[in-house]
């Protein structure tokens, strides 16, 4: 068989990137992060859609340079429709059916949701092993937070989501609370390991079925470091690592007790992590603790793969591009995950 170049661009919030893709392996994977929101505690729309206008055409220049191929080579273009910030969504939209039509090939549209999971298929030796049909996906992003039930590539279906905040949302918003910039995720990740994940018990939310909630954390870690600081202004400053441990370990324990229940429930054992905070290491070890505590296999994405990137989006417009299923000039990007 003929091999097949994908160019795959991701754009829905505040990362630009594109990846090239020679039939399942990476060839390139480019990722510009925006600093502009550091000091926001969160994404400003406005600001990322500028910034991935100023971004795109030199991402993409670096991935065909990186990958050594010439765009003439691509046989399809893979773009992330939705979910994400509508303005920066039509950056990459709009360059990608530009890209499309230039170049006479094939437009492939990716659900952001779905690429984080399909990710776990990206060819890689350092990687071996991809996940067996059916199988659970913990799928933790700064937007979303889902229990996925995986049949097929293109068969999905969420059995649990959060009904306010996303877990990466929960991370952000405490590191705002103590004073950490923007995304807070990685930094709290950072000083938990320093920190005793017991120092300080927060309750857990009591939600039905398979499903979250992160907004009563979030309260609660507010309550609680108005009264110490009332004692002690220096308190966040002095007890950074402890909050950060403790946190984390809510979080980590609100999530893994709902994953169990999904998989008792489902009698399934495989069971997979996706979305930027699947880059949390305590999250990750929590997964291989489960492994062998309940016999699970787990398969946790590398690094690069866990936050966004293209090349998730590269491997979704891959198998894609094998079943024929190509996108409509006129289809118009969405905000809202929808199956
Ligand atoms: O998937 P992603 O890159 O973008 C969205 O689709 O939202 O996820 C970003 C989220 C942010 O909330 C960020 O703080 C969180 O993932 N994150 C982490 C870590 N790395 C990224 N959260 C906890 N620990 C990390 N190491
Ligand atoms: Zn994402």
């Amino acid at each position: 068989m003929m091999d097949t170049y994908i160019l795959g661009i991701e754009s829905s919030c505040d990362d630009t990137s594109a990846a090239v893709l020679k039939n399942n392996k990476i060839l390139a994977n480019v990722v510009a992060n925006q600093d502009v929101h550091k000091f926001y505690g969160g994404v400003v729309p406005e600001l990322a859609s500028r910034a991935h206008q100023q971004n795109i055409i030199p991402v993409i220049h670096r991935a065909l340079d990186i990958a050594k191929i010439n765009k003439n080579q691509l046989n399809a273009v893979a773009f992330t429709n939705g979910p994400g910030l509508l303005g920066s969504l039509l950056v990459g939209a709009s360059f990608a059916k530009s890209f499309s039509m230039a170049l006479g090939i094939p437009l492939i549209e990716v659900n952001h949701m779905h690429a984080h999971i399909l990710a776990h298929f990206i060819d890689d030796p350092q990687q071996p092993e991809k996940p067996e049909f059916p199988f659970l996906c913990l799928t933790v992003s700064g937007g979303h937070t889902q229990i996925m039930l995986i049949k097929d590539y293109f068969n999905m279906q969420v059995i649990g989501q959060t009904i306010d905040d996303a877990a990466g949302e929960a991370f952000d918003k405490a590191a705002k609370i103590m004073g950490l910039p923007y995304p807070g995720g990685p930094l709290i990740d950072k000083l938990a390991k320093e920190g005793n994940p017991n120092a300080i018990k927060f309750p857990h939310p009591n939600i039905p079925d398979l499903d979250f909630s992160f907004s009563g954390l979030k309260t609660s870690i507010l309550y609680f470091l108005r009264d110490r600081l009332k004692e002690n202004p220096d308190f966040i400053e002095q007890h950074k690592a402890d909050l950060s441990a403790s946190i984390q370990h809510t979080i980590i324990e609100i999530l893994m007790h709902k994953l169990r229940k999904a998989a008792h429930q489902t009698g399934i054992k495989h069971v997979a992590i996706a979305g930027g905070v699947s880059a949390n290491s305590g999250l990750r070890n929590a997964m291989i603790q489960e492994s062998d505590a309940s016999g699970w296999k787990v398969y946790i994405p590398k690094f690069e793969y866990s936050t966004d990137n293209a090349a998730m989006i590269a491997i979704t417009g891959y198998f894609k591009y094998v079943k024929g299923d190509f996108a409509s000039q006129k289809l118009t990007p969405f905000t809202r995950y929808s199956d």
